[in-house]
């Protein structure tokens, strides 16, 4: 790839967010537009006719009528699932001890851990995904298989090992102590090295004692940067189950208050079933909630009240959730964002939706300064999207009005065939 490299097509801009601001107006779709693409980054945004004459002679990569897009930002994963995706017929407790546990066993085998590794960055990059925020199994290799594997394809990435030391088999579990030393030491090796960055990850209140739960809340506050990743509220058999395992506890969001897991910079994943005091709390809090709309309707979860809660004020991104999720496109997912809207009967618009997979996302892993929008300095992580990819939808845009009715087709029906190209720090992957 040559650098500097011009990108020429539609360009999509995120100028405010699209739940405070008119979604049209928040974000953009701008025709003849234009990146310089350089050192990794993007250095310019424009018309390509005032690219082309301020960069002369720079390679023009000519994308037409594809809408160039920041690269995808996928807030909640389980890469260890990968292999497991689409098992049939359980619900959360269930699915976990039948399909999800026996499968993270696996990854005792570090030659295990890198081949899935690899084979899942591999996948999400046919997507268009750009970042993940992974969880990896209670193994410390899981963790360095992807860190190496990310490091290695100079892209930006976001986890963390898998804490347990309860209700999991034998042979899938930690100790408190271990727990903390282990995570430790991976935060020590990999966090804020390259694109890498480590989250403190307690998989969710019942698979830790409150002796984790502390340890894991001491080495947040001993790193506060970091990121904490976790679940919240996924259903309502699990909700019980958590007020059995800690009937002191307020409600669940207070298991992990109380064991100094609740802060800014955390991650709550699913977030369906909550009550008043959690929101307010999380809302105050500044924390981050994950919405992971085809794995609450592949498991059986709930609908997540996106309006509700951004009308509120939340920090939210958007997710997979794989393979509790049914995909690996984030394309699918803001789909099935739709639909649950439509269940609650407040609709996304698609620039609400796209924004949610990039900005939304990005913001909630506190990197919207350097992913998620298409901005001078911003890492040069993109998604371009063909938005006539099949028959089936070329048929639709045919019939567009306009350029968001041409992506709203993509967004509901496109899959990796929309998926142009994906670069990832400025190069093509
Ligand atoms: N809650 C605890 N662990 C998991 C998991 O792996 N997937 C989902 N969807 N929910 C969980
Ligand atoms: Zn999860």
């Amino acid at each position: 790839m040559p650098d500097p490299t011009l990108l020429t097509g539609r360009v999509l801009r995120t100028l405010a967010s699209p739940f405070d601001t008119p979604p049209e107006e928040a974000l953009r779709i701008e025709t003849d537009w234009g990146l310089i693409v350089e050192r990794g980054q993007i250095s310019a945004i424009g018309p390509a006719a005032d690219l082309r004459r301020d960069w002369p002679g720079t390679t023009e990569i000519v994308y037409g009528s594809d809408l160039i897009c920041p690269g995808f930002v996928d807030a909640h994963v389980h890469y260890p699932q990968t292999a497991i995706i689409a098992s049939w017929g359980k619900r959360l407790i269930d699915w976990l001890n039948s399909y999800t546990f026996p499968e993270e066993m696996r990854f005792a085998d570090p030659a295990y851990a890198a081949e899935v590794a690899a084979r899942y960055l591999d996948l999400t990059a046919a997507h268009g995904t750009t970042t993940v925020c992974s969880f990896c199994t209670i193994h410390p290799a899981s963790v360095d298989a992807l860190m190496a594997e990310a490091q290695r394809r100079g892209q930006r990435i976001v986890a963390g090992k898998t804490c347990m030391d309860r209700n999991a088999p034998d042979g899938l579990q930690d100790t408190a102590q271990s727990g903390y030393d282990d995570s430790k030491a991976l935060l020590e090796t990999w966090h804020g090295v390259d694109r890498l960055s480590y989250a403190i990850t307690p998989r969710f209140s019942p698979t830790s004692t409150p002796d984790q739960m502390a340890a894991m809340g001491a080495l947040w506050a001993e790193h506060p940067d970091c990121l904490m990743q976790t679940h919240l509220s996924e259903q309502t058999d699990e909700i019980a189950w958590v007020r059995s395992l800690y009937p002191q506890a307020r409600d669940y969001l207070d298991t992990y208050e109380r064991h100094g897991l609740l802060g800014p910079n955390g991650l709550y994943g699913h977030a369906i079933h909550l009550e008043q005091r959690e929101r307010d709390r999380l809302r105050a809090t500044g924390a981050a909630l994950v919405h992971c709309p085809t794995s609450n309707t592949f498991i059986g979860s709930g609908l997540f009240d996106m309006a509700g809660l951004m009308a509120e004020g939340q920090r939210i991104g958007l997710a997979t959730d794989t393979g509790g999720g049914s995909s690996f496109s984030m394309l699918r997912t803001m789909a099935a964002a739709y639909e649950i809207g439509q269940l609650r009967g407040t609709p996304l618009h698609a620039a609400q939706l796209i924004w949610l997979a990039t900005a939304g996302s990005a913001g909630a892993l506190r990197m919207g300064d350097r992913i998620g929008s298409l901005t001078q300095g911003a890492e040069a992580d993109l998604v371009v999207l063909d938005l006539a990819s099949t028959a089936a939808i070329a048929q639709r845009v045919a019939r567009a009005e306009d350029a968001w009715e041409e992506l709203f087709a993509t967004i509901m029906m496109g899959d990796d065939r929309a998926v142009r190209a994906t670069w990832i720090s400025g190069r093509v992957v």
